[in-house]
């Protein structure tokens, strides 16, 4: 750790017990804290200096935390995307390392972490309705640990109203620091005072962390860390620091492990994968040089998340064309099919120019499907503007998309926006957006009916046992009957019916693939 990162690490928040908390209750938190206390900063998130990125290779928990959680339990809960999923695995790794054992219940859980979301008030919205139900069970039992993380955390406002009004936090940790978090943990069980580390830097890379992966099937792959795009609605750019590529020898080695492990079907995650390679300083080498070394490991499926269109090259598309373990599937968020409002948002393309993207996926990638995220009611949409985005989806034939309202995150230029769309109006337009996502979607699983697709066998189904349940290359949801011997394995699938959402067929032996 370097100075400055010490100096930011500031813990000694009072009251340290329970009765304390309530005393203080009625104290100016504010005042007291900002001498006590140096809070994230979104101003100082936004910096993106020259210095080098660190690549440390030397997580270690020392020794005496190894034993810390030895009879005790853990539950991590998880809101947001797969790279929050991800980093959770990471702290399930770490604390099993540490001797807890994972738990599924609050009730037994002796230290519970709330990995948060920030993308939308929504997402915050009930990360903190979870931390005022956690409140009873803390007072029960005082010895529990409850530890907020994530996107949350790094921003000042949230970490604010924690100190204000939730005390029975014990610990606020960023997604700078997750490796820190045997030393955290130490500090807030031993300490009994709130332990708040946040840190507001652009980041480095931590390898070598121990992880607990969910699946034994599905795997995923950071490439890339962080975000530049700022896109002027975003607050990733802000919670996770300057976009930083994790080395291809470093990416390359975690995918043969989990060759060699089994798993069948893995995700590259980064926030704009397509950036990947730009923070390079000496090499040339781009997402789609890395995908060209993948493709060569044995592991039947690859597949990454999230691209932004405006730095996705053709010599990806020309890799991806070649298909074999490179899926089809290729989710890239639109946000709008209006350019003027894509200008707002500082998307830096046109719908033109998205949609020449598009077409240029879907004639040089065989059996392309495109999946995408729209934003509804970005501020002063106009429904002449909203109708574009409805035609665009139609153009592009989406197989099925995210769709949101646009929600202000505090800090991000959209914020400052004045904005004359009424709540119910935006409703309704999420509503007309939802309406032409389901009859894409249902008219595409259509066009599946009689063709045999790959299926990955996940499971028994969720509503039935004795159906199975997998998904298609493009990640389609196929239920269909068959023997639990043919969980994990890859089987030919005949589809029978489409529904809106998935699919239903039969198993076929020895059948060639159309689709
Ligand atoms: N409001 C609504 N949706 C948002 N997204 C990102 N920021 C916001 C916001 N402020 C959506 C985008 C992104 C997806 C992960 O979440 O569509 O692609
Ligand atoms: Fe949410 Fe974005 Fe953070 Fe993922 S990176 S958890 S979507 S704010």
């Amino acid at each position: 750790m370097n100075e400055q990162q010490k100096k930011q690490m500031t813990i000694n928040i009072e009251p340290s017990s329970a009765d304390k908390k309530s005393e203080q209750k009625n104290k100016d938190f504010g005042q007291y804290f900002q001498t006590t206390y140096t809070q994230p900063s979104l101003k100082d998130a936004k910096r993106r200096g020259k210095e080098d990125v660190q690549v440390h290779y030397d997580f270690d928990i020392p020794e005496e935390m190894r034993g810390l959680g030895n009879g005790k339990k853990f539950l991590v809960r998880t809101y947001g995307c797969q790279m929050n999923e991800h980093d959770s695995e990471n702290m399930a790794g770490i604390l099993l390392d540490m001797g807890f054992e994972p738990t599924s219940s609050t009730e037994d859980a002796d230290v519970i972490l709330l990995n948060t979301c920030a993308i939308r008030e929504n997402a915050e919205n009930k990360v903190f309705g979870e931390i005022g139900h956690l409140k009873p069970l803390k007072i029960e039992k005082p010895g529990l640990v409850i530890g907020v993380c994530g996107c949350m955390s790094q921003e000042e406002s949230v970490v604010n109203r924690i100190l204000k009004k939730h005390q029975h936090v014990d610990l606020i940790f960023g997604t700078h620091n997750i490796h820190r978090l045997p030393h955290l943990l130490k500090d807030a069980i031993f300490n009994k005072e709130m332990v708040v580390e946040v840190w507001s830097k652009e980041g480095d890379i931590i390898e070598n962390m121990p992880r607990a992966r969910r699946g034994q099937l599905q795997g995923w792959v950071n490439i890339m860390y962080g975000c530049d795009k700022f896109c002027t609605y975003c607050i990733v750019p802000y919670t996770r620091g300057k976009e930083r590529s994790r080395l291809p020898e470093d990416i390359i080695a975690e995918v043969r492990d989990l060759a060699r492990l089994g798993y069948k079907d893995i995700t590259l995650l980064g926030q704009n994968v397509n950036a990947y390679g730009k923070d390079f300083a000496d090499v040339n080498y781009g997402l789609g040089d890395l995908m060209n070394e993948i493709r060569k490991i044995d592991i039947p499926r690859i597949r990454f998340t999230t691209s932004h269109p405006r730095d996705f090259d053709d010599h990806l598309i020309e890799v991806l064309a070649q298909g074999g373990n490179l899926v089809e599937h290729i989710h890239l968020p639109v946000q709008s099919g209006n350019t003027e409002i894509l200008k707002l948002m500082a998307r830096k393309y046109t719908r033109e120019q998205y949609v020449e993207l598009a077409n240029k996926i879907k004639e040089k990638v065989p059996n392309a499907t495109l999946t995408t995220d729209i934003i509804v009611g970005f501020p002063n949409e106009t429904e002449e503007q909203f109708q574009d985005t409805l035609s665009l989806m139609k153009e592009i034939e989406y197989d099925s998309a995210y769709s949101y309202i646009y929600s202000p995150r505090e800090g991000t230029p959209a914020a400052k926006m004045e904005d004359n769309v009424p709540l119910e109006v935006k409703r309704d337009r999420l509503q007309r957006l939802n309406d032409v996502i389901n009859e894409l979607s249902a008219m595409k699983n259509k066009q599946l009916e009689g063709t045999i697709v790959e299926v990955l066998v996940e499971g028994e189904s969720k509503k039935n046992p004795d159906i199975l349940s997998g998904r298609t290359r493009t990640n389609k949801l196929v239920n269909f009957a068959g023997d639990r011997s043919i969980i994990g394995e890859i089987v030919h699938v005949k589809i029978i019916e489409a529904k809106t959402w998935s699919l239903n067929g039969q198993v076929v032996e020895n059948a060639e693939v159309k689709a």
